[in-house]
């Protein structure tokens, strides 16, 4: 890995394991030359760039060369206003109402390891050695603005992660009007989009069709990452499929208001672009002040989806997430929310904590409504403190008692929320995100509290802090449970009030980023109506996410596909409910219902005091073979065999790093009468290595597994699933 500045030909060629990526300084311009497989340095690309006069209608900014014109020149950070008519990367209004900027090359530098950005979530480099960061810094002479572009690449990951900062040089106050994180031009529209939508209780279903002249955009107004649509698009070849073809994949590590977008222009070439949503979002730079965006992570394979996936789960599993738990296997847990929503006492959680030990489970989550006067979703929320009619020893007592069972105890907070039944909203009706003299629409009768606002932020620190000093908390799962209304704060002045969206999740970053170096032993999972918010950003300071609160087996199959195109199983929550599920009212058996949660973080959702002899068993069972697998499943690699997306069937497996361990898991939903006989083939394994699969008592070359499969027994029954445990038996 290393990054190169050849001065003759004016490129710069940022390389990794298997990677190039090559900017090119044109007239100052910085342009972009190529992305994809790794290039020798040795060879001469001085003339990769095309050049060709296109007439009146692609302006030409070099009056001397008719050849170029930005409507044309495939760029890094492209501008709109001075000959480019595509989507630009930024734009600035300057005091005398202008919009024309134009950023030309200045320096650069090339700095092992990686800087940390100032405010934001990003990833990270251990070592100097493991990755290098080129800073190409460029001006806007005219208005003084600096713009350094930031680049660094892994020795370890096909990745680029970019961003750029803005710096007002100037001597005069600039409005940011847009701020992306990456542009890349691609030379052709031979692409297919991939991105990830849905709904609440239906996230990240993957969605793929073919570019077509114009823009395919997905985007978030909602204030959050959003259910609806995840920051992440990736551009792939037509005839890409898990294991083959080229992938370009674009993650932006950013939680709120987001925009990705590829669009193809007139000449058949594609811009993809991925930032800050510029959509109601100004910016007031005044001079002196810098404006950071958030990182976007760009991830090439040629190894298809499956290698994107793969690349994208290590790099944020290890080089995102951080802190103790990081690495650490992550416990088997049991949340009381399905097994009694707001109806509960000490009794009750005690009853269900004692049956979770017996099973062999290791953490209790108390859910909502242990605070406040909270026997439904209309009050409390911002009181945090424990309902005594609930809990009268206090939460102090229950959760020593549950510790005494053998369990850890874990504690649901949404700390981001106000209700307008509340003693905080009664003395503070300033501190929620509102406009003056608006309505101040509500969802689940809540409001948002205004965290733009540092008293606001401290607030909440003291009352989340004041409860994890006093009580053994091990584990927090932190709600957020509707978006943005009104976005708007009686803290900031009329010129500020669209940056309050975007001030808001800095304010989110920070005190999460306090909380969690204040109290580095407790695990933190994210969770916004389950996975509403499921995006790199939360996962720096969490390292894991409630996927969904569809809690259906089969409904799980697509939502956890789909989040594994880009997220780490270790960041997936996964538990096992009740039938007739809550959500669909499907009746799946416990072995199925188990076999789709262990593909996650693994634990259940339901009353384990009511549950049949028979179901303890299974239950018993799964602990222990989740205790067995979970590391593999966490921390393994994963392939995708088959897609809930094209069929009835659903597989998936894991595989250990050293390729001597692997765990299946086949899942077929509708029964079939007179079924063809099917065989399952496996993927990440060793052809010349012998494996013994345990459930079909026999030991088997791995080219057999690989072509050949493992044979699937014909069930007649809805909604089944089998799990397969393979080790490697020896190396001849
Ligand atoms: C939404 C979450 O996703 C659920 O798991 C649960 O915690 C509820 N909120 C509680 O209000």
């Amino acid at each position: 890995m290393a990054i190169y500045y050849q001065q003759d030909q004016q490129q710069f060629h940022l390389q990794s394991k298997n990677m190039s990526y090559i900017i090119e300084l044109v007239h100052g311009y910085p342009a972009h030359i190529y992305w994809g497989r790794k290039l020798s340095l040795q060879g001469d690309l001085s003339d990769v760039l095309m050049k060709y006069e296109r007439g009146s209608f692609s302006p030409n900014p070099i009056p001397e060369d008719k050849r170029i014109s930005l409507d044309t020149l495939p760029q890094e950070y492209p501008q709109y206003g001075t000959s480019d008519f595509r989507n630009p990367a930024y734009q600035l209004q300057l005091e005398d109402g202008s919009r024309i900027t134009e950023l030309l090359y200045q320096t650069h530098r090339i700095i092992d390891g990686k800087p940390a950005l100032e405010g934001l979530p990003a990833v990270y480099a251990e070592s100097a050695q493991e990755a290098q960061t080129l800073e190409l810094e460029l001006l806007d002479a005219h208005s003084g603005i600096t713009v350094i572009l930031s680049y660094t690449v892994f020795e370890e990951f096909n990745a680029v992660a970019r961003s750029a900062r803005f710096l007002n040089t100037g001597k005069q106050s600039v409005h940011m009007l847009r701020a992306l994180s990456a542009s890349v031009d691609f030379p052709d529209a031979q692409y297919e989009s991939l991105y990830l939508s849905g709904a609440w209780a239906r996230e990240r279903h993957i969605q793929r069709r073919s570019l077509v002249p114009g823009a395919t955009v997905i985007e978030s107004r909602r204030g959050s990452s959003s259910h609806q649509h995840n920051p992440f698009m990736a551009l792939l070849r037509p005839d890409t499929n898990e294991d083959r073809g080229e992938v370009y994949g674009f993650s932006l590590v950013y939680s709120g208001n987001f925009i990705a977008q590829a669009e193809v222009d007139q000449y058949e070439t594609t811009r993809m672009s991925i930032g800050i949503n510029p959509f109601d979002f100004k910016w007031l730079l005044e001079p002196g002040e810098a404006f950071q965006t958030p990182e976007a992570v760009m991830v090439y394979s040629d190894e298809g989806l499956g290698g994107m996936s793969r690349t994208y789960h290590k790099l944020y599993r290890t080089r995102l997430c951080r802190g103790v738990h990081r690495d650490k296997e992550r416990p088997i847990l049991v949340n009381n929310w399905e097994a009694t929503y707001f109806d509960f006492n000490a009794e009750k959680i005690e009853a269900i904590a004692t049956e979770a030990a017996e099973l062999g489970i290791e953490l209790f989550v108390l859910d909502d409504g242990w605070f406040g006067k909270r026997d439904s979703d209309n009050s409390s929320l911002g009181d945090w403190f424990d309902d005594r009619r609930k809990l009268p020893g206090g939460l102090k007592d229950l959760a020593e008692r549950v510790n005494h069972l053998g369990l850890q105890f874990g504690l649901w907070v949404e700390p981001e929320m106000v209700s307008p039944d509340s003693e905080l909203y009664r003395s503070h009706p300033d501190w929620c995100l509102h406009a003056a003299g608006r309505r101040r629409t509500e969802a689940r009768e809540q409001l948002i509290l205004d965290y733009s606002r540092a008293d606001v932020r401290e607030y909440i620190f003291e009352s989340l802090s004041q409860i994890f000093r006093t009580v053994p908390v091990s584990y927090v799962k932190w709600d957020m449970n509707r978006n943005m209304t009104e976005i708007g704060s009686a803290f900031h002045g009329p010129e500020r009030q669209m940056e309050i969206a975007h001030r808001y999740i800095l304010g989110l970053y920070e005190l999460m980023g306090k909380l969690v170096d204040e109290f580095p032993h407790i695990l933190f999972e994210s969770c916004s109506g389950g996975g509403g918010r499921f995006d790199p950003g939360m996962l720096f300071y969490m390292p894991q996410t409630w996927t969904s609160d569809d809690t259906d087996a089969v409904e799980r199959l697509k939502i956890q596909y789909g989040t594994s195109m880009v997220y780490p199983i270790s960041s997936m929550g996964s538990h096992v409910s009740d039938v007739p599920n809550h959500q669909v009212g499907r009746i799946a058996s416990m072995v199925t219902r188990g076999d789709v949660a262990m593909s996650g973080n693994f634990g259940y959702e339901l009353d384990l005091t009511k549950l049949s002899e028979e179901d303890k068993a299974v239950i018993k069972q799964q602990v222990s073979a989740y205790k067995e697998v979970r590391k593999l499943i966490q921390n393994g690699e994963l392939y995708r065999l088959k897609s809930p997306f094209e069929g009835n069937e659903t597989a998936w497996m894991f595989v250990s790093e050293d390729q001597m361990e692997a765990v299946v898991y086949y899942f077929r939903v509708l029964a079939e009468p007179n079924e063809p006989l099917r065989r399952l083939k496996l993927q990440g394994l060793k052809p010349e290595v012998s494996y013994h699969v345990e459930q079909l008592g026999g030991s088997f070359f791995g080219d057999r597994l690989i072509h050949i499969g493992l044979p699937l027994k014909p069930v007649h029954k809805d909604f089944i699933s089998a799990c397969y445990r393979i080790h490697a038996v020896s190396n001849d």
